[in-house]
């Protein structure tokens, strides 16, 4: 399978993504791990991508589209796989549905996770005290969230004109919504069957 995972800061991409990846047995792609990593090794995409992330702006498509691209050529991919923060704007999306089109392998579904900014908010600030991530400030996670709404939610409309989004109620326990997810991908699974 493969999916999207959209949602706004502290919705749960990751901790639902390790969570999808033992289920469904595809690969997890996070941009945002990526790039993290990047800037814990040093290398030039990492000094450039900091400058970004640490305000809480989006790395420029170009580099983000090269360094997805370049991953996606791992065989592991051809599995499957489970984007998570990726695409972030209509340009990534655009791309992304191109390169898929190439290989022939359609996104089977665009999952929103959508939860209250407060409990957003609070899970972030929770995070920051343990995980030290340069971006988990008031200020910066505000930003987030303002880029979110701004270049990330046109997405919803993108992935719901090709009838692929599906939104799951992401509050209360990493358990209730993991089964909520695992409902949605029923649901996409029987009407997949149902049309083909
Ligand atoms: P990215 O790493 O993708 O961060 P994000 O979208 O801001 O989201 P988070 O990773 O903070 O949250 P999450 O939704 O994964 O939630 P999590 O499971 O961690 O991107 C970081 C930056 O990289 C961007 O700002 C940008 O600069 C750059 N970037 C990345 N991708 C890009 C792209 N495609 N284009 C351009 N730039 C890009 O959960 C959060 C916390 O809450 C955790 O502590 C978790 O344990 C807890 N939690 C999770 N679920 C629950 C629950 N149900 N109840 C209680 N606590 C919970
Ligand atoms: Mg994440």
């Amino acid at each position: 399978m493969l999916i999207v995972l959209i949602g706004p800061p502290g919705s749960g991409k990751g901790t639902q993504a390790k969570r999808l990846v033992d289920y469904l047995q595809i690969p997890h792609l996070s941009t945002g791990e990526l790039l993290r990593e990047a800037i814990a090794k040093d290398t030039s995409l990492g000094r450039l991508a900091a400058q970004y992330m640490d305000h809480g702006r989006l790395v420029p498509d170009p580099l983000v589209l090269a360094m997805v691209g370049e991953k996606l050529q791992e065989p592991q991919f051809s599995r499957g796989c489970l984007f998570d923060g990726f695409p972030r704007t209509l340009q990534q999306a655009r791309a992304l549905e191109e390169s898929l089109q190439q290989r022939g392998t359609p996104l089977d579904m665009a999952l929103e996770l959508r939860a209250d900014e407060d409990e957003l908010i609070a899970r972030m600030l929770k995070r920051a005290a343990a995980e030290r991530r340069t971006d988990d400030n008031p200020e910066t996670i505000a930003h987030r969230m303002e880029v979110f709404r701004q270049q990330t939610t046109p997405l919803l409309d993108y992935y719901r004109f090709r009838e692929l989004l599906v939104t799951v109620d992401a509050m209360g326990t990493p358990d209730e919504v993991f089964d909520r997810i695992k409902e949605a991908i029923a649901w996409v699974r029987s009407k997949k069957s149902v049309t083909t």
